[in-house]
C-alpha cells in the first residue's frame, strides 16, 4: 500500500501500541517492527518518520537493545522516547546513567516552544515520566529543548539531522499535549501527508482484491463478532458472490444469537451464508470436561474440523478468510508471554487449513479502526458495538461440566442481566457484562420452602482494551432488580453474587 508511514522500532516498552495507534489517529499510517529487525525489512521511500519507543533496559548494559545502526543514515527524521532517547544520546557520543532513585509519574517540564516539535505547546506543561536511567551529556550537534527540576534534558534535538529525544511519554494521556507533541513530530519534521483514513483503506483494499481474487471461490467464518464480520464485508464488496461464509452454530452462543445475527448477515447485509448446526456435536465432545484449556481446545479443533468438512462440501475453494487484526500479528511476532488461556477465535483459523492462500484484509487495523472501517462499509451498528465473546462461548461461563440443562441457565441469566442492563441505560458505560454459572449448591428460602440451588456470579467490567480492566461500579438498585430477575425467573438459582475482582489479577472471563 502507498500510504507514507511512521516506522515505530519496538525495545519491549509498554506503550509501543499506544504509539502507533496515536500515530494513526493522526491521520498517518504506522507499523511496529521489532528493535533488531533489520533496516531492509522495513525501509522504503514511504517512510517518511522512525520512533524508537521506550524499553526496560539500560542501554549501557553490555546486552543492552541496539537497532540497525544503519538507520542513523538514512536521513530520516528519528524520535527516540525513554529508551529510544537514550539510544539515540549513547550511540550517538553523548552520556546516560542511571539516576540514583527513578522518576515515576507527572512532572512540570519547561518547554522552549520557539522549537516545532514544541510548537503551540504552553512553555510550562506537564510531562509523565517512567525511568530510571537519564541523559547525562548530550551528544555534539545537540541541544536541550525541555528539561524539568529532576532530569535537566528531558528532550533534546539535533535539528540538522532531525533527530530528536524525548524522555517523557508524548503518548499517553497524562503528558498535556502529548498528542500534539507527537503531531509537530509527524507534520512540522516528518512532513507526512496525513492521509490515512478508512474509506481510502477500504477502497484500495477491495480494489486490491477484486484483482487477486478474479474467479476465484473464497470461504469466510462468520462468528457474529466484529473482526469476522467486517473482513467478510470486506471481501464481498470485492468479489460479491465468489464469496461463501459459514456460520457454524455450536450451541454456545447467547439467547437468540444465532438467529438474531444470521437475520442481519442475510438481510441487510446481503451475506451468502451457510448455517451449520453442530450444537448436538458440540455438547456431545464435551461430555464431563471440565478442564478449562481442554474445553477451549475441544471447542477450537471441533469448529476446525467442521469447518473443513463443509469447505470440502463445497469443493474448489481457493481462499480463505481470516479476521485477523493487527495487535495479534505484532503479539505473535514477539511471542514472549505466557500462556494464560489459550484463545480462540471463531472467526480465526490455523494455517495448516489447505487452500491456495489467506486473506487477511484488518491484518493492519487496530480494533477501533475495524470498527470505523466497519461503519465505513455501511455495516449496521448493532454488528459493530457488540461486546466482545469469547470463541469458546458459554462453555467457558459454565463452571465445571456444561450440559444442556446448565446452557439453559446461563443463557436465560445473561439475557436477563441485558435487559436489565439496557432498561437503565448502563450498555454504552461497560465494556463487556454476562452471567457466570456456578454448580456450587447452597440454601435458600423461596415462599415457605427451603431450596437448595445453584449459584449465578455477574461479570461486568470497564476497560479500554481488555488487557486491563476494573469490575464496573453498577448501582446497587440496578443489581437487586437483576438478582430479583434471576431468581424469581430461573427454577435452579437461587443466589447471585457480584464479582469485584479487577484485571489482573483476576480475567475476565472466569475460565
Ligand atoms: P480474559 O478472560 O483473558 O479475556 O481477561 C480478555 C478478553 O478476551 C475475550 N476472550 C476471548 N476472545 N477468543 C476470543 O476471541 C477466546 O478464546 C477468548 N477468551 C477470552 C474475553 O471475553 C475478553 O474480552
Amino acid at each position: 500500500m502507498n500510504f507514507e508511514k511512521i516506522v515505530i522500532l519496538d525495545f519491549g516498552g509498554q506503550y509501543t501500541q499506544l504509539i502507533a495507534r496515536r500515530v494513526r489517529e493522526a491521520k498517518v499510517y504506522s507499523e511496529i517492527y521489532p528493535w533488531d529487525a533489520p533496516l531492509a525489512t522495513w525501509m522504503s521511500g514511504n517512510v517518511k518518520g522512525i520512533i524508537l519507543t521506550g524499553g526496560p533496559h539500560t542501554v549501557t548494559d553490555e546486552q543492552a537493545r541496539q537497532c540497525d545502526r544503519s538507520i542513523w543514515s538514512t536521513h530520516v527524521p528519528i524520535l527516540g522516547i525513554c529508551y529510544g532517547a537514550h539510544l539515540m544520546a549513547h550511540v550517538l557520543g553523548g552520556k546516560v546513567r542511571t539516576a540514583d532513585s527513578g522518576e515515576y509519574g507527572e512532572a512540570a517540564a519547561s518547554l522552549d516552544v520557539s522549537h516545532p516539535l514544541f510548537e503551540g505547546r504552553s512553555p510550562q506543561s506537564r510531562v509523565w515520566m517512567s525511568h530510571h536511567d537519564e541523559i547525562e551529556g548530550i551528544p555534539e550537534g545537540f541541544k536541550i529543548v525541555a528539561s524539568t527540576s529532576n532530569c535537566p534534558a528531558a528532550a533534546i534535538a539535533n535539528d540538522e539531522s532531525q533527530w530528536y529525544g524525548l524522555q517523557f511519554h508524548p503518548e499517553v494521556g497524562h503528558t498535556e499535549g502529548g498528542f500534539e507533541i507527537l503531531q509537530n513530530f509527524i507534520y512540522n519534521i516528518c512532513n507526512i501527508i496525513a492521509d490515512w483514513d478508512m474509506a481510502s483503506l477500504a477502497e484500495l483494499s477491495i480494489e486490491s482484491m477484486r484483482e487477486k481474487l478474479e474467479g476465484k471461490k473464497v470461504i469466510s467464518a462468520l462468528s457474529g463478532g466484529v473482526d469476522s464480520t467486517v473482513s467478510s464485508v470486506l471481501v464481498q464488496k470485492a468479489i460479491g458472490s465468489q464469496l461463501t461464509c459459514l456460520f457454524v452454530d455450536h450451541g454456545l452462543l447467547r439467547k437468540n444469537e444465532a438467529e438474531e445475527v444470521l437475520s442481519v448477515y442475510r438481510g441487510e447485509m446481503g451475506l451468502k451464508v451457510i448455517l451449520v448446526d453442530a450444537r448436538r456435536r458440540f455438547l456431545d465432545a464435551l461430555e464431563d470436561v471440565t478442564d478449562p484449556e481442554e474445553k477451549r481446545k475441544i471447542v477450537g479443533n471441533l469448529f476446525i474440523r467442521i469447518f473443513e468438512e463443509e469447505a470440502a462440501k463445497l469443493g474448489g475453494i481457493d481462499f480463505l478468510v481470516q479476521g485477523t487484526i493487527y495487535p495479534d500479528v505484532v503479539e505473535s511476532g514477539s511471542g514472549q508471554a505466557q500462556v494464560i488461556k489459550s484463545h480462540h477465535n471463531v472467526g480465526g483459523l490455523p494455517d495448516d487449513v489447505q487452500f491456495e492462500g489467506i486473506l487477511e484484509p484488518l491484518r493492519l487495523l487496530f480494533k477501533d479502526e475495524v470498527r470505523e472501517l466497519g461503519r465505513e462499509l455501511g455495516i449496521p451498528a448493532e454488528m459493530i458495538e457488540r461486546q466482545p465473546f469469547p470463541g469458546p462461548g458459554l462453555s467457558i461461563r459454565i463452571m465445571g461440566e456444561v450440559t444442556e440443562a446448565r446452557l439453559r441457565i446461563v443463557r436465560e441469566s445473561d439475557a436477563i442481566l441485558r435487559e436489565e442492563i439496557a432498561k437503565a441505560g448502563l450498555a454504552r458505560d461497560i465494556w463487556q457484562y454476562f452471567t457466570v454459572f456456578l454448580p456450587v449448591k447452597t440454601v435458600g428460602v423461596k415462599g415457605d420452602e427451603r431450596t437448595y440451588a445453584n449459584t449465578i456470579a455477574i461479570r461486568a467490567v470497564s476497560s479500554a482494551d481488555a488487557m486491563t480492566a476494573e469490575a464496573s461500579e453498577i448501582p446497587y438498585a440496578v443489581l437487586r432488580a437483576i438478582s430479583g430477575r434471576i431468581i424469581n425467573e430461573i427454577d435452579r438459582v437461587n443466589r447471585v453474587v457480584y464479582d469485584v475482582t479487577s484485571k489482573p489479577p483476576g480475567t475476565i472471563e472466569w475460565e
